[in-house]
């Protein structure tokens, strides 16, 4: 498995599993949006073949990290996948001195927040009733670097 940037050519994988995982997908338009994006940092897990087996992106705005998505194909689950993009994000975190990358979690997704507390993200706090399809809290997690 390799990380790399997100291209063209992964964004109809990338929306195929954003359908498989969630309840409101980012769509190839929206994706295909954060190729020309100056903020967007989105990284993409490949096998050898090329093939996506996840991703994961954020917005860098000002010295914060905003991540909008983290997925993985159910194939590909349990290997390390999720962690690798992670700890991406985390070398260009400290490599372009981030205070914190930040993000929100429905409080009943325990893989993902197993995931990111692994990954040294720490719980700030709950939006209430932030999602919808169902309606449930967010927690917000962050992982800081100073
Ligand atoms: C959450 C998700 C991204 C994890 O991806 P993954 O590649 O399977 O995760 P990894 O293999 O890198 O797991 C790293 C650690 O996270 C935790 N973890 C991951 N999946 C878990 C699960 N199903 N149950 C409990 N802990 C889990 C474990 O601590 C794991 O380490 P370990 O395997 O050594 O025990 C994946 O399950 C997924 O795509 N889910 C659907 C989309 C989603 O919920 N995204 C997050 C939205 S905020």
């Amino acid at each position: 498995m390799t990380v790399v940037p997100m291209r063209a050519e992964h964004i109809e994988a990338i929306a195929a599993l954003e359908q498989a995982c969630f309840s409101t997908p980012w769509s190839a338009a929206s994706l295909a949006e954060e190729l020309n994006n100056p903020l967007a940092v989105f990284r993409v897990a490949v096998d050898a073949d090329g093939r996506v087996l996840g991703y994961m992106g954020f917005h860098h705005i000002g010295d914060e990290g905003y991540v909008t998505n983290v997925a993985v194909f159910p194939a590909a689950r349990r290997r390390g996948v999720a962690a690798a993009l992670l700890a991406e994000t985390a070398r260009y975190g400290e490599a372009n001195r981030l205070y914190r990358v930040t993000l929100e979690v429905r409080v009943s997704n325990a893989a993902a927040i197993a995931l990111y507390e692994g990954a040294g993200y720490v719980r700030d706090g709950v939006r209430p009733r932030f999602y919808r399809d169902p309606v449930e809290d967010a927690a917000i997690y962050s992982r800081y670097f100073q």
